[in-house]
């Protein structure tokens, strides 16, 4: 026996203890930003915590032989978590992604300027600015105290098909409070059926003083994009009503703000526009430059396309158009000759493009602004509103002033923790030759297809990594709103991973083979002896069994499993439809070692661990699937109550996730 104790590979996931892992991932979910403040400098959807991928990162480390210094890979790097959770642990990084948005702005994440640089350029990109920002924002209160415009709220209209009435197309009656509800705000601004607004109580009932209906506070009016004439009965869906441009739009409401009596005290007023605020708002008085892509048809974009927006530009309107092309025109010149500024402001300034004036959400009893993106999916609004894309007086969500001081923050934080600047390689092309990283570097970020690799074979002492998320989060998609602005191109990636019925007809036999190639050139580049882990979560049953098989064929078998708390679960769109909040971890090594395999110790808790741990036990098998395994796989996990009835009567390809789309409602 005891021979057998050095030749046995044994998984590095007996080091996690898996329950406080749990608890520590569900509080750094609740507060991203102050757990991993890096991550504010762009945006990533469905990124992994810190706390889970350091865990495993420090169970690598603990085995490894070869002292405290590692070369972790991770080939899918997305948001760039594993990156930080490496590079804060002392050890070196080699991350790549298929995607310029995430592989580039990872690359700027890593090299942040220092805090007084980045304060002097951002500056120096507002003097330049200042101007055109007083021309498209200056306003007064209603006092008269010199103030600026904060948010400006627009309401979708359409003709009425039956009687030609314009029709206001408020999604509900209340268009938004006066003062935020937990601060006590009962008062606000209503809208009854007919699209008249007007100001009045939120908490109870009240007649349209212009027409003489009811106003029911609680009232909704395009549930299931279900639109109403008021004046002819008409009824018919809300797409019927776009244009060939889409929707018309009309201000309805401006949020002002001023600064206070006291340094970060701020004075916010909400109210109808002035005929100057109008004029600033009015399309007619600005003219754009740039012609954004047209937006290329899929899983998330059709929302945008049905409701008439045709190319990326016309989600926003112009003013907001000219002060983001205004801002990145002047980013070369801020940054005066240094390239790491410039990608700061730059990213700050794309980034700011999130909040598209005809797609951002108005959260009407908490007054604020949501980005085009919510819960991995675009949303289409009928009450939408335009940023101020600068920032307010310190005021406003997403705005390049917040996300510039952001970044000064998370500057200082990465410095203090790590102790100096990063040496970062690249970003670089998967394309250029394969070298050795030299042992100063600390980071070597690529942008291109996992399934090559810019690293010798050998290299990495392992390969943490989450794959893609076989049709779940639309990351291409998504980030188009970022590419359609940093100039490159938009639409599909060649390479990419990701199942998408909408578009080039990946499928999942294309999505395992994809895999299988990314995990076979993954086995090159790892020394002998090194592990793969990854941590995965999906739903439907043929997302698995196609990472299962990729691994298998691309030569691994499995150590062991895990499973832990990965995503926010108070995210509401999931709510009450069972979201997956758990990653299952498995741990892999190279086929023909032996292994004595880890799982967890303790009987599943919960529906969802219990389907989990039915999915880990065939993990297991991993290197020894036979034939006919996936049939049983797939009866097994329809057994388990957290599908439900979903995927019970449907378990092919293409029957994945239906639910989705109810959730996207305006
Ligand atoms: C699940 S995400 C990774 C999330 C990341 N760990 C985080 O915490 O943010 C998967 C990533 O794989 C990338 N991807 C898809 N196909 C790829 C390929 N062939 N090569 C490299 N990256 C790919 C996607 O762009 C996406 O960023
Ligand atoms: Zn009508
Ligand atoms: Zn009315």
């Amino acid at each position: 026996m005891s021979n057998e104790s050095t030749t046995i590979t044994r998984s590095v996931l007996r080091h996690l203890d898996a329950d406080a892992l749990t608890a520590a991932a569900r509080r750094e979910s609740r507060s991203r930003q102050w757990h991993l403040p890096p991550t504010s400098v762009y945006r990533w959807w469905a990124r992994r915590t810190e706390t889970v991928t350091g865990a495993i990162i420090d169970a690598v480390a603990t085995d490894s032989p070869k002292g405290d210094r590692l070369l972790i890979a991770d080939p899918f790097a997305g948001g760039g978590v594993i990156a930080l959770a490496a590079l804060l642990r002392g050890h070196r990084i080699y991350a790549q992604d298929v995607n310029p948005w995430a592989a580039c702005s990872l690359g700027t994440m890593l090299r942040l300027p220092a805090p007084s640089e980045l304060d002097a350029a951002a500056d120096r990109l507002y003097e330049a600015n200042a101007h055109h920002l007083a021309s498209a924002y200056s306003t007064t209160l209603a006092d008269g105290t010199p103030a600026a415009v904060c948010n400006t709220l627009r309401v979708a209209t359409g003709s009425c098909p039956q009687c030609q009435a314009t029709l206001r197309l408020f999604p509900a009656a209340l268009v938004s409070l006066t003062k935020r509800v937990d601060r006590g705000g009962d008062t606000g601004f209503l809208a009854c059926p007919a699209g008249h607004v007007q100001l009045g109580t939120a908490t109870k009932r009240s007649v349209c003083t212009t027409c003489g209906c009811y106003i029911r506070p609680s009232a909704r009016y395009t549930a299931r994009r279900i639109v109403k004439c008021a004046l002819c009965h008409w009824s018919g869906k809300l797409t019927e009503l776009a244009t060939d441009t889409g929707f018309k739009w009309e201000v309805v409401l401006v949020e002002r703000n001023s600064s206070g009596s006291s340094p970060g005290k701020r004075n916010r007023e909400i109210g109808p526009p002035t005929q100057a605020e109008l004029t600033a708002a009015d399309d007619e008085n600005w003219h754009p430059t740039r012609q954004l892509p047209a937006i290329a048809a899929g899983m998330e974009t059709t929302t945008l396309v049905t409701c008439g927006m045709r190319h990326w530009h016309q989600i926003y309107p112009d003013r907001q158009r000219v002060i983001l092309e205004a801002l990145l025109r002047s980013c070369p010149a801020a940054a005066d000759g240094d390239p790491h500024i410039l990608r700061a402001l730059e990213t700050a300034v794309i980034g700011a493009a999130e909040m598209a004036g005809f797609l951002s959400r108005w959260d009407p009893r908490y007054l604020k602004a949501y980005e085009a993106v919510a819960n991995h999916r675009f949303n289409f609004t009928t009450l939408a509103t335009e940023p101020n894309v600068w920032g307010a007086f310190g005021a406003g969500r997403g705005t390049v002033e917040r996300r510039l001081a952001h970044m000064a923050k998370a500057s200082t934080w990465l410095e203090e923790q790590i102790g100096r600047p990063l040496v970062v390689e690249g970003p670089r092309p998967a394309e250029v030759r394969r070298s050795a990283m030299p042992g100063m570097v600390d980071a070597r970020v690529v942008i291109g297809g996992s399934q090559r690799l810019t690293v010798p074979a050998a290299s990495f002492d392992a390969v943490v990594t989450d794959p893609p998320y076989h049709d779940d989060v639309q990351y291409a998609e998504l980030s188009d709103i970022f590419r359609a602005w940093a100039g490159g191109p938009t639409g599909s990636l060649s390479g990419d991973i990701i199942v998408n019925r909408h578009t080039d007809g990946t499928d999942t036999v294309a999505y395992r083979q994809l895999l299988t190639e990314v995990f076979l050139e993954a086995r090159r580049a790892l020394r002998p002896g090194g592990h793969l882990i990854l941590s995965f979560a999906n739903r439907h049953p043929d997302a698995w069994i196609a990472l299962f098989d990729a691994l298998q064929g691309a030569g691994y078998q499995a150590a062991g499993y895990a499973v832990v708390h990965s995503e926010n679960e108070t995210d509401h769109a999931k709510a009450g439809r069972r979201a997956c909040t758990l990653d299952i971890l498995i741990d892999l090594v190279l086929r023909q070692v032996d292994v004595e395999q880890f799982r967890p110790e303790r009987p599943p808790a919960t529906i969802e661990e219990e389907y989990c741990y039915r999915v880990g036990e065939f993990a297991l098998r991993i290197g020894r699937l036979g034939e006919e395994w996936a049939k049983d796989f797939t009866r097994a996990i329809q057994q388990s109550s957290f599908l439900g009835e979903d995927f019970r009567k449907e378990p092919e390809a293409g029957a994945i996730c239906l639910d989705r789309r109810q959730n996207s409602g305006a």
